[in-house]
């Protein structure tokens, strides 16, 4: 599979994994949820790894301001989920948790939308290497 062709479908297997998770947490469908949760952590991790590969085929530095931007951004979501993960633990325990857990979720879903359009501003305005 090439980068490009691997980053889309992970991209798209990471989203379907999201919804999932979003609608078994709302339906309070906890078994289904934790396997949706692990479904969307290794499909962003496949999808890191073939946007890596993705990257190596660009001159990233020709993008501007964008690239530290979104490497900066691509790191901070990543490091979110290990606080989604834990708040939904906290839920777990304590199911008073919940609000918080859903107001941290839906701050890394946000954020994970951002890191996709930043991270697909700068690939188009980054220089393909021949
Ligand atoms: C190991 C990781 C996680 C655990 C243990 C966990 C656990 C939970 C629990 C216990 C609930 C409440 C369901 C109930 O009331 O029975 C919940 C709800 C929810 N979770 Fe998670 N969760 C995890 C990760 C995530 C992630 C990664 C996201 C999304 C980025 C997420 C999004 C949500 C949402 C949107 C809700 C519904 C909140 C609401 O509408 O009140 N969770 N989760």
């Amino acid at each position: 599979m090439t980068p490009a062709a691997g980053f889309l479908t992970f991209l798209c297997v990471t989203l379907v994994c999201l919804g999932g998770v979003v609608v078994t947490g709302r339906a309070a469908k906890r078994k289904a949820h934790l396997s949706w949760v692990a479904g969307a952590v290794v499909g962003l991790g496949v999808t890191i790894y073939f946007a890596e590969g993705l990257g190596e085929r660009y001159d990233l530095e020709a993008a501007g301001w964008i690239y530290p931007f979104h490497l900066l951004l691509a790191k901070v979501t990543t490091g979110s989920y290990l606080v989604v993960v834990g708040s939904g633990v906290a839920t777990i325990k304590q199911s008073s948790h919940r609000k918080t857990h859903s107001r941290i979720a839906y701050s890394v879903l946000f954020l994970t939308v951002l890191t996709a359009i930043t991270g697909a501003s700068m690939l188009l305005a980054a220089t393909p290497l021949a």
